[in-house]
């Protein structure tokens, strides 16, 4: 299944916005590793996650390899490399989270999801994630949920049916 024009123009834009002088190769062109991201972004944006065949065509693309593409799919973890839920639960497990009872929070919210981090319900409704300080300590335990990464905190264990809810 090849990469949908809209999406490879959208994709071949990105890599033009990189001008030259920016991230730049020995050749003084853009270079086109400084679109990766967001190439991944577009992809995932249209179609939920990043399966192997659009790392394959993003490296095509791009003129990489689909090792490159995917190490730097793999280091973002708000990049999918597996079809995820409907709805998105990423709980942090940072430290000022962990201080602040996420612990608790992670353990009912497996409790009532009969899921662990990295899973998705059977009816393909929730996945769960865990993420390293979603940039909310303020607001420990925070999570981030839904495709639009909606930050939420302070959170305990009684926001649950509100957190599941906040999750499309
Ligand atoms: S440690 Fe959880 S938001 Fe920073």
């Amino acid at each position: 299944m090849s990469l949908p024009e809209p999406l490879a123009a959208d994709i071949r834009h990105a890599v033009a916005s990189h001008a030259p002088g920016v991230g730049a190769g020995s050749d003084g062109n853009a270079d086109p590793r400084g679109a990766v991201l967001e190439a991944l972004r577009l992809v995932q944006h249209a179609e939920g996650w990043v399966s192997d065949y659009r790392v394959a065509d993003i490296a095509a693309l791009l003129g990489m390899t689909t090792a490159e593409i995917d190490n730097l799919a793999t280091f973002y973890s708000h990049i999918f490399r597996r079809r995820v839920g409907k709805r998105l639960i990423m709980l942090c497990d940072g430290a000022s989270c962990y201080l602040n009872g996420a612990d608790a929070l992670r353990d009912a919210v497996q409790a009532r999801l009969g899921i662990g981090f990295g899973e998705t319900t059977p009816d393909g409704e929730f996945t769960l994630l865990n993420v390293c300080c979603v940039g909310g300590c303020d607001r420990a335990p925070a999570a981030v949920t839904g495709r639009d990464r909606r930050l939420c905190g302070p959170l305990a264990p009684g926001d649950l049916d509100a957190l599941l809810a906040d999750a499309e």
